[in-house]
């Protein structure tokens, strides 16, 4: 079905799929976006990442990477303020593609008003404003995208600002060999290549009207997540994600229920994930896999943990764009989270 050209010109109104194969070159674009002024940190005692949704998936995708080579723990919050132990040793970076998300401003001001030096990452709204009026450093983005589908650049300037507080996230060449590992991806993925041919576009056909639920180990964990928020916000369905070995230790019996019929599980498979999480990966398809509607694997690409968390994660992004495609629902527009975000601000 999704080799059918006219199911794109009827679900796909805002051209998601340019958007998505496009991305290697907005990963390129991102690489070299910087804050202004410098940040003037170095060596923080933490790294806070503020931001919600799609904004604080680039923070997930700084902390599956950071585990390869950063000795500074890195923190992601989601939601109001920031948690207590950050200080004005600490770096806080507000994340808000929008600039207008109250969480992230309220994020930005408790670091204004705790003296943790700031950096903002924003294309617009109240916190490049913020920026603005308090000479707080800024990396300015390009506007006219959806959050979620400017992943590459919420990520990348993250590595400069971390760069410039002498705190090294990636080794030399990996970031080039990243940009590779996602050409590779988009020449695959993309909607002119068949279904025979293109993991994405199987992936949604086999998931079809099951509710996905994405299961990730150590490294792929993050990943998984960021699958199940591309499949709520891009297909407009239900989705779970959890991360082995903990959901062996409870989320496990949830499938011997009659809900596991309608389940389709996706697991995220890394060459590093280690013999024991493999051993455990095998034994989860043993127990749960009978019961539910189906099971599929995806596994990283590429060397480094960058290239292959970013190329788990763009397979995630399309296969959540054909999974709305066949759903026959716009993957760009989010009406509901609009509403509500519309809401808060009029009733306030
Ligand atoms: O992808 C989306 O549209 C959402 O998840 C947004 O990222 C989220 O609502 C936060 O908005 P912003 O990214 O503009 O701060």
């Amino acid at each position: 079905m999704l080799d059918d050209a006219s199911m794109y010109e009827r679900a796909d109104v805002h051209h998601v799929r340019d958007v998505l194969a496009s991305f290697p070159a907005q990963c390129r674009a991102a690489a070299e976006l910087r804050a202004t002024p410098a940040p003037a940190v170095r060596r923080p005692r933490l790294i806070v990442v503020a931001g919600m949704g799609g904004s604080a998936s680039s923070g997930d995708l700084l902390l599956g990477c950071a585990a390869e080579h950063l000795d500074v723990p890195v923190l992601v919050h989601r939601g109001y303020g920031l948690p207590t132990v950050a200080g004005d040793r600490d770096l806080v970076i507000a994340s808000s593609y929008s600039g207008d998300t109250a969480e992230s401003l309220s994020a930005a001001e408790a670091a204004l008003s705790r003296g943790c030096p700031l950096v903002v990452v924003t294309s617009s709204g109240r916190l490049a404003a913020l920026a603005r009026e308090r000479g707080v450093p800024r990396v300015t983005l390009p506007a006219g995208l959806m959050p979620r589908m400017a992943l590459g650049y919420l990520f990348f300037p993250l590595l400069g600002i971390l760069k410039s507080a002498d705190l090294h996230v990636v080794k030399g060449g990996e970031v080039e060999e990243a940009f590779s590992v996602i050409d590779g991806l988009a020449a695959e993925l993309g909607p002119a290549r068949p279904a025979a041919a293109n993991e994405a576009k199987r992936l949604a056909q086999a998931i079809g009207q099951f509710l996905p639920v994405v299961y990730g180990g150590p490294v792929t964990g993050v990943a998984a997540y960021r699958w199940k928020t591309d499949f709520e916000e891009n297909a407009k369905t239900f989705a779970a994600a959890g991360v082995l070995p903990e959901m062996n230790h409870n989320e496990i019996e949830g499938w011997s229920g009659r809900l596991a019929r309608e389940l389709y599980l996706v697991l995220l498979r890394d060459r590093d994930e280690g013999a024991e999480i493999a051993r455990r990966f095998g034994l989860l398809r043993e127990l749960v896999g009978p019961g539910a509607a189906g099971i599929a694997e995806a596994s990283t690409r590429g060397g480094s943990c960058l290239a292959r968390l970013l190329s788990l994660t763009y397979l995630g992004q399309w296969t959540s764009y054909y999974l709305a495609i066949l759903r026959g629902v716009d993957p760009w527009s989010v009406p509901v989270l609009d509403a509500l975000k519309g809401r808060m601000r009029s009733d306030r």
